[in-house]
């Protein structure tokens, strides 16, 4: 890796001892100070629960700009992406750093196409399942599995395993997730075919019966890919940190994308999407969002609006700018603009927008109220939510996976504390407590 160490430096005054570190500086974004040395020149930790001022790594697989409202995929801006590219070829921008000649893009799509197919004993560790199950426990389950039935891509010492692994992924969690879904309906689970592309093969294996053709229609088709398209990657968000620290260990590519699945579920991350629908449905009415609204502002009550805010997006989400456009496409053409649940969804971006607490907070809709919108519309339930933004997302943990194991200064993961709690004492008998 090759971040560059600028002239100037940051120096770092403790109990009247200095210390000088270097201030590094990358392509965009803030310079960081490189405080590797600190604890063992000044014997002090830095102290930063959340990690809203920490850089934990350096890479060049996506840049997000927070006040700007940019996200960047090896440089090439995600609305442009999601309107001249389609997710595979996004998925080998991220993968290998550039965008793919006509050749090489239909060599990776045959690549993918030819290991979507899961090992068919796979399909009975669905049924040990209830069918009630959340589908991200389902989903969580298998990808783990994965190490039990794909042993010839585990070392990760060996680029031709990481590849094989790579590409096992990608091909192999639409199938997956549908599978999970086919689960939960009773339904049977209907096979991936080649003939489709990625986003099509998936809704056609998720919504096909044995009994009928089922055609995909193409604008669901282009929604679908514009959805998985915007979820891909993003940056060191809390679900790939947890896919870089348990690669950092050394563990499978199929366990660390396992626990990416597990990190994402939360409704603060991944689970907002379901979470944002479920909270249009409890407020079930125009006439009832003032009162949600209060409760948003009321600091005492723990209800935040889900679907809105940002950790690092302070003004807007782009990739909610152009989910949006494709809400609209998607709700007009099944004509369900007029789907109360909508209507409540649509009211409440209009008040919270213009709404001061909102406004100063710089909360807005983010990638997850708009990609609920649709998802709903199209048909699926919401706990397919979530499983749907960990298929997205399963590429752009693989590649931040791929970096972390092919950076050569790597090293295991391992953050200190601040320690608060009892002085050394000794043990007390219990006839004496
Ligand atoms: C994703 O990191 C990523 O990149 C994530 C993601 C990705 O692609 O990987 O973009 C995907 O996770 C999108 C975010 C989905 N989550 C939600 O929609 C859940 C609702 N949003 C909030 O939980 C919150 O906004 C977060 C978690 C997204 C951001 O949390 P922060 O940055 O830690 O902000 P915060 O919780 O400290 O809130 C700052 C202030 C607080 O008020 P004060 O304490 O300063 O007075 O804003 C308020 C919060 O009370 N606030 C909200 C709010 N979000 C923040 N108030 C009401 N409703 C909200 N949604």
């Amino acid at each position: 890796m090759n971040a560059e160490v600028q002239e100037s430096k940051a120096s770092i005054t403790v109990a009247g001892k200095n210390l000088d570190v270097p201030v590094m500086k990358g392509t965009l974004g803030p310079d960081v100070i490189d405080i590797r040395t600190l604890y063992a020149k000044q014997d002090v930790f830095t102290y930063d629960p959340g990690f809203t001022s920490t850089a934990a790594c350096e890479s060049k697989i996506t840049f997000i700009d927070g006040d700007k409202g940019e996200l960047l995929h090896r440089g090439y801006p995600i609305d442009q992406l999601a309107e001249k590219s389609h997710y595979l070829e996004v998925c080998y921008l991220l993968l290998y750093g550039e965008l793919p000649s006509r050749a090489a893009m239909e060599d990776f799509e045959s690549r993918v196409s030819h290991h979507t197919m899961l090992h068919e004993q796979m399909l009975n560790f669905y049924r040990g399942f209830r069918r009630d199950a959340h589908p991200m426990a389902v989903v969580c389950g298998v990808v783990g599995a994965m190490s039990a039935f794909y042993h010839d891509s585990t070392d990760i010492s060996d680029p031709w395993q990481r590849e094989v692994a790579t590409i096992r992924l990608i091909a192999k969690l639409p199938t997956i997730v549908a599978y999970a879904f086919k689960y939960a309906n009773g339904q049977p689970f209907v096979y991936p075919r080649n003939d489709l592309d990625y986003a099509s093969n998936f809704l056609h294996m998720c919504f096909a019966v044995p009994c009928e053709e089922y055609k995909v229609s193409p604008i669901l088709a282009t929604a679908m890919d514009r959805i998985f398209t915007l979820h891909a990657d993003h940056e060191q968000n809390a679900s790939t940190s947890t896919v870089r620290l348990a690669g950092s260990s050394g563990a499978n590519p199929f366990a660390c994308i396992a626990a990416g699945v597990a990190c994402l579920w939360g409704p603060a991350h991944g689970g907002a999407n379901q979470a944002c629908l479920e909270m249009l449905r409890e407020i079930g009415s125009v006439e009832r969002i003032p009162e949600y609204i209060a409760r948003a502002k009321d600091k005492d009550d723990p209800f935040r609006l889900m679907g809105f805010g940002h950790r690092v997006y302070k003004n807007t989400d782009p990739r909610a700018t152009v989910l949006k456009k494709s809400a609209d496409e998607v709700l007009e053409l099944l004509g369900v603009e007029d789907n109360p649940l909508l209507q409540v969804a649509k009211e409440l971006e209009h008040t919270a927008l213009n709404d001061p607490y909102f406004i100063e907070k710089k909360l807005f809709p983010n990638v997850d109220f708009y990609s609920g919108i649709i998802l709903e519309a199209m048909g699926f339930p919401t706990s397919m939510f979530t499983p749907i933004f960990a298929l997205s997302r399963t590429v752009g943990w693989i590649a931040q996976w791929k970096e972390m194991v092919e950076d050569p200064s790597q090293r295991i993961g391992r953050p200190r504390q601040l320690y608060t709690g009892a002085a050394h004492r000794d043990y007390v008998d219990v006839d004496d407590r």
